[in-house]
């Protein structure tokens, strides 16, 4: 427990993440999602009112319990049914090939342990589900790539364990996923070491 990670940190990342040049790629990423949802990451439920009427219920999982309380409006206005099942992507309480999609928003970054989040991901899919990710990391263009190692330590530090460099497409692969699709882009405001896109559809090989 602490004041700024439990308390500041989540207020802060809940005004950062209601920029809305983000909710066009929320909406692009929740796009095709049904049934039974997983969510990383559900934040401060910026994602609930991108959710497409198919999706009939959402798993949350996200250590910042602060978050639901900043989400009271989206989450009494959404349609759909949110539980909160855990804390940590790392241990997902839920059974084997029991959820239909999985969504993750600029939470990949995050998870201190992303190949097992991955890995228990991968073990609560079923068949054919697909995980859909909007994620910010390690950007092609090497000078950006360069400044992005320097200043990582300081963002984690800062930002709740965030990462600026971690290869979102490589970190998904290997942990046993194909690429459906993916595509890069720099956000319009931002600095360019925390606004490299990665924004995908992946399913499990
Ligand atoms: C930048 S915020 C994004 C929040 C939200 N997904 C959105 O799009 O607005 C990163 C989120 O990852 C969460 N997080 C950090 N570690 C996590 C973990 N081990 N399991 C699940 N979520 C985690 C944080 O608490 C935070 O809510």
């Amino acid at each position: 427990m602490g004041l700024w990670r439990d308390h500041l940190l989540p207020r802060l990342v809940h005004k950062a993440m209601s920029n809305a040049e983000l909710a066009p790629l929320r909406e692009q990423t929740a796009a095709g999602l049904h049934g039974m949802v997983l969510e990383l990451g559900f934040g401060s439920g910026l994602n609930l009112p991108f959710l497409p009427d198919a999706v009939t219920r959402l798993q949350a999982v996200d250590p910042a319990t602060v978050g639901r309380q900043l989400a009271a409006e989206a989450l009494a206005a959404s349609p759909v049914p949110v539980d909160f099942i855990g804390l940590d992507a790392e241990r997902l309480p839920l059974a084997d090939h029991s959820v239909d999609g999985v969504l993750s928003t600029w939470t990949l970054c995050s998870i201190p342990d992303v190949a097992q989040a991955l890995s228990e991901v991968r073990r609560v899919l079923k068949p054919g589900g697909r995980l859909h990710f909007a994620e910010h990391g390690l950007c092609d263009d090497p000078q950006v790539a360069r400044w992005q190692q320097r200043l990582n330590g300081v963002q984690k530090f800062l930002a709740g364990g965030c990462h600026l460099n971690r290869p979102i497409d490589r970190i998904v692969q290997a942990a046993g996923f194909t690429l459906e699709s993916l595509e890069h882009r720099f956000l319009e405001q931002g600095p360019k070491v925390a606004t490299w896109q990665y924004l995908g559809r992946a399913r499990v090989t």
